[in-house]
């Protein structure tokens, strides 16, 4: 399973890059309203600190209801950084937005299908053409719902029926949920800066760090 980084924020983003286990960045417009910067310009910075990635998610705004109108601010959106194919439009699921996921996927331009809540709705967007397709697994959790078994579900979907669209387990919040949607399938989780941390760390590797440290302190030194 891949790591995308969920966020807006500039020097996360740096960090998680620097680590070297990064293969894509997503952002939505509640991330990209943090920020207090245009969306635009923010997409084309990001895509200049992450060069070597297969993706950075730029979601159409809220105000494109209909097709044409998502479709008129992707082809927008596809030319920043001067045409970067990283780009991916993410486009919410509606009628609409698998309208414009079709016509753009014809065009080949990658598509991120989000807010996926059952596995009827990945179904339609990968028959849309999505290259990828975002089950919100937080939010589900948060109604008493099992988000991870809609990761499972839509995996094993993809998989009896071969599709190519990759599934971007969205709505991460913690490491047990990194885990589990790993063994459920996934191919990626898009996850924030915090969370990245937290994988890489166990009380008992600080105290190895600790113990290794205070008797290196007491080993002869030649
Ligand atoms: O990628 C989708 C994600 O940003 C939503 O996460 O925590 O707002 O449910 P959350």
């Amino acid at each position: 399973m891949k790591f995308f980084i969920d966020t807006a924020n500039l020097e996360d983003i740096r960090k998680a890059y620097k680590i070297g286990v990064l293969s894509g960045v997503t952002t939505n417009p509640s991330l990209v309203a943090k920020e207090g910067i245009k969306f635009e310009d923010r997409i084309a910075e990001i895509c200049q600190v992450v060069p070597e990635v297969e993706s950075v998610s730029a979601e159409v705004t809220p105000d494109a209801v209909t097709a044409d109108e998502m479709i008129a601010q992707a082809e927008e959106l596809i030319k920043i950084n001067g045409g970067d194919e990283k780009v991916t439009i993410k486009l919410p699921m509606t009628l609409a937005g698998l309208e414009s996921c079709r016509y753009l996927a014809k065009k080949g331009v990658k598509t991120n299908v989000t807010l996926i809540f059952t596995v009827n709705q990945a179904l339609l967007a990968a028959r849309a053409g999505a290259t990828y397709v975002s089950p919100f697994l937080g939010r589900l959790d948060d109604i008493s719902e099992d988000g991870v078994q809609l990761v499972e579900k839509i995996s094993k979907l993809f998989r009896i029926h071969n599709f190519d669209t990759q599934i971007i387990a969205a709505s991460v919040r913690h490491p047990d949920h990194v885990t589990r949607v790993a063994m459920a399938g996934s191919h990626i989780a898009t996850i924030p800066y915090s969370v990245i941390e937290q994988l890489s760390k166990h009380p008992l590797t600080d105290q190895g760090i600790e113990k290794f440290t205070t008797d290196w302190e007491k080993a002869p030194k030649y």
